[in-house]
């Protein structure tokens, strides 16, 4: 009998600390982690890169047979077998990342990429649309939230540590306008989906989130999830 195989979707605004999150518990549950807002910013920088106008749909569109990316295990991603993990979280791809996502045939492109990479795995997925349109099907949905104050606060730290410059009052105008165009746009990606579970993260640690959601999980496949275990 083939094992039985898990998805978790985490949905949510930006910076809302879903990645973080996904990562501590795919390792938790030795699933594989999927983070599919890296995709669009490899887009972007790709886009970027060829001295194209990001804001340009004409430009994206034509670019998009030549994108090839690839994301490991770990969350690392390669444009063209080269490591960009750190670059694409760089502020230039930070600011134009919403207008390559908006674009209908970027988006059905990286959805299938989503769909086959999960295919035949246990996974977790963070992005905005993974509930409602990449694996409808998960077996448990998060919508995670969190205040812009909590969100800016976080992201902040996190680029420090990487040396990404920028002030915290930047980085929350930054995130006060990409949350802007992602919910005002047509077709927005971020909604929620009716069966998601609403986790309000702002005065949450990491491991708190992590332990939140690694719970639900278990209770919501409760015997389905016991029986996998002991057949490992
Ligand atoms: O989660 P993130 O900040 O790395 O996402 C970067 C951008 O990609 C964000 O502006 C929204 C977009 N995105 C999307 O449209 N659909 C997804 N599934 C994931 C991200």
């Amino acid at each position: 009998m083939m094992e039985r195989k898990f998805a978790i979707a985490i949905d949510g605004p930006a910076a809302s600390g879903k990645s973080t999150a996904a990562k501590g518990v795919s390792r938790i549950l030795d699933f594989l982690y999927i983070d599919t807002g890296a995709m669009y910013r490899a887009f972007t920088l790709f886009m970027l890169e060829k001295g194209k106008d990001p804001k340009s749909e004409e430009d994206a569109l034509a670019l998009l047979p030549d994108f090839r990316m690839k994301e490991d295990k770990d969350g690392h991603v390669y444009l063209d077998g080269r490591d960009v993990t750190d670059r694409i979280r760089e502020r230039d791809v930070s600011s134009l990342v919403s207008y390559a996502c908006a674009y209908k045939a970027v988006r059905e492109k990286l959805v299938d990429i989503q769909r086959e990479m999960a295919e035949g795995e246990s996974v977790v997925m963070d992005g905005r649309d993974i509930g409602t349109v990449v694996l409808p099907d998960a077996d448990l949905k998060i919508f995670q939230i969190a205040s812009v104050e909590a969100r800016a606060k976080r992201r902040y730290l996190e680029n420090r540590q990487k040396g990404i410059a920028g002030t915290l009052e930047e980085i929350e105008k930054e995130i006060e306008k990409r949350d802007y165009i992602d919910s005002h746009r047509e077709n927005s990606p971020l909604t929620k989906a009716k069966d998601a579970i609403v986790l309000d993260t702002s005065d949450m640690t990491i491991q708190e989130e992590i332990d939140t959601i690694v719970s639900l999980f278990k209770k919501k496949v409760g015997d389905l999830w016991k029986d996998t275990e002991q057949s490992l």
